[in-house]
């Protein structure tokens, strides 16, 4: 018995952190989360049904006659009607639950007013994010991770740079694809602060398995404190070996790639490095940001996260101190 406690106890715990479809953190999600219930529940007493009936057929099995088979007798009439009103109750059955799949995911749909707009483009393997603002001062570029102020509608534009992504947000939302050449959309609203975390849900090549992102949700002050430091350009060197870092990642190899806004590079094929040490994780979710893992990615990006767009760059050790001492101030 204690054991079957335990069992259930852990299969709860299963079902409660910060990537799960049945812990909702926003109206969106609890809807889904209704309608999952909802099939569970007539799925499972659709299961319950026919098991009793084939459980009663089993028991009330006639001896076999030797009479031969008359047309028309009373049996095969209460057969039809049997087998009628099975068909009838799974026509019902099914229609109610296109109904409702229809209900739940119209609703996705619909915005609250003056959502927070934000454009997520997917490439192999890691989220570009832009957030969008009428005003063109107040847009800027980060990647794998989004803040967004709790209470507030966000809308995500979805678009692919290479071939067909996932957008899969349980706590939050839904699932939506991002597809070459076309736009899609979804939108969602947080109503607890946490940390969300979101997968690509599409197999996109050799490392979809790490392509994942993270949602903070936070109280919309944390919100607009968070975003008026991600609009400032990237903080100066405060020492010489940052200095020295600065020039070699601002230099050619980086710059061509990445972008470290109030710098000359510009690079817009890679992840925007301009508060790169403000992320929790690097490369999409793979590592925790610290110095260490930065300088173990500019090391070696092929061991870590094999087939990815990121060349490894031959680097002394005093080159690759100064490196990570430059991207790790960049807060
Ligand atoms: Cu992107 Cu799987």
């Amino acid at each position: 018995m204690r054991g079957f406690g335990a069992g259930f106890a852990l299969l709860c715990a299963g079902c409660s952190g910060w990537q799960s479809a049945i812990d909702p953190a926003g109206p969106e999600s609890r809807n889904l989360q209704h309608l999952l219930w909802l099939f569970f529940g007539v799925s499972a007493a659709v299961w319950v049904l026919v098991m009793l009936v084939l459980a009663v057929a089993l028991m009330r099995r006639a001896a076999p006659s030797t009479a031969p088979l008359r047309p028309g007798s009373r049996g095969e009439r209460g057969s039809a009607i049997a087998v009628s009103a099975a068909v009838a109750a799974t026509a019902i059955v099914l229609v109610g639950l296109t109904v409702g799949s229809y209900r739940a995911t119209s609703a996705l749909g619909a915005r609250g007013d003056e959502p927070l707009m934000v454009r997520l483009r997917g490439y192999q393997w890691w989220w570009e994010v832009t957030y969008l603002d009428p005003l063109p001062e107040r847009v800027f570029v980060t990647a794998n991770e989004l803040h967004i102020p709790v209470g507030r509608a966000v809308t995500v534009d979805l678009v692919a740079a290479d071939v067909i992504h996932s957008f899969w947000l349980p706590n939050l939302a839904g699932k939506q694809d991002l597809v070459p050449g076309r736009d899609n959309r979804i939108s969602f609203t947080a109503d607890r602060p946490g940390i969300y975390r979101g997968q690509c849900a599409e197999f996109c090549g050799l490392q979809h398995a790490h392509m994942s992102f993270f949602v903070i949700a936070e109280p919309p002050a944390d919100f607009e404190r968070w975003r008026s430091t991600q609009l400032q350009p990237a903080v100066a060197p405060m020492d010489t070996e940052q200095e020295a870092g600065q020039q070699l990642v601002t230099g050619k190899a980086c710059a061509a790639c990445h972008a470290v806004r109030g710098t000359g590079a510009v690079g817009t094929l890679a992840p925007d490095l301009t508060h790169v040490a403000s992320r929790t994780y690097l490369a999409a979710g793979l590592l925790p940001m610290t110095r260490g893992s930065l300088a173990a990615w500019v090391a070696d990006p092929q061991t870590i996260k094999p087939g990815n767009n990121m060349p490894a760059v031959p680097l002394s050790s005093d080159k690759l101190r100064s490196i990570s001492a430059y991207l790790a101030s960049l807060k």
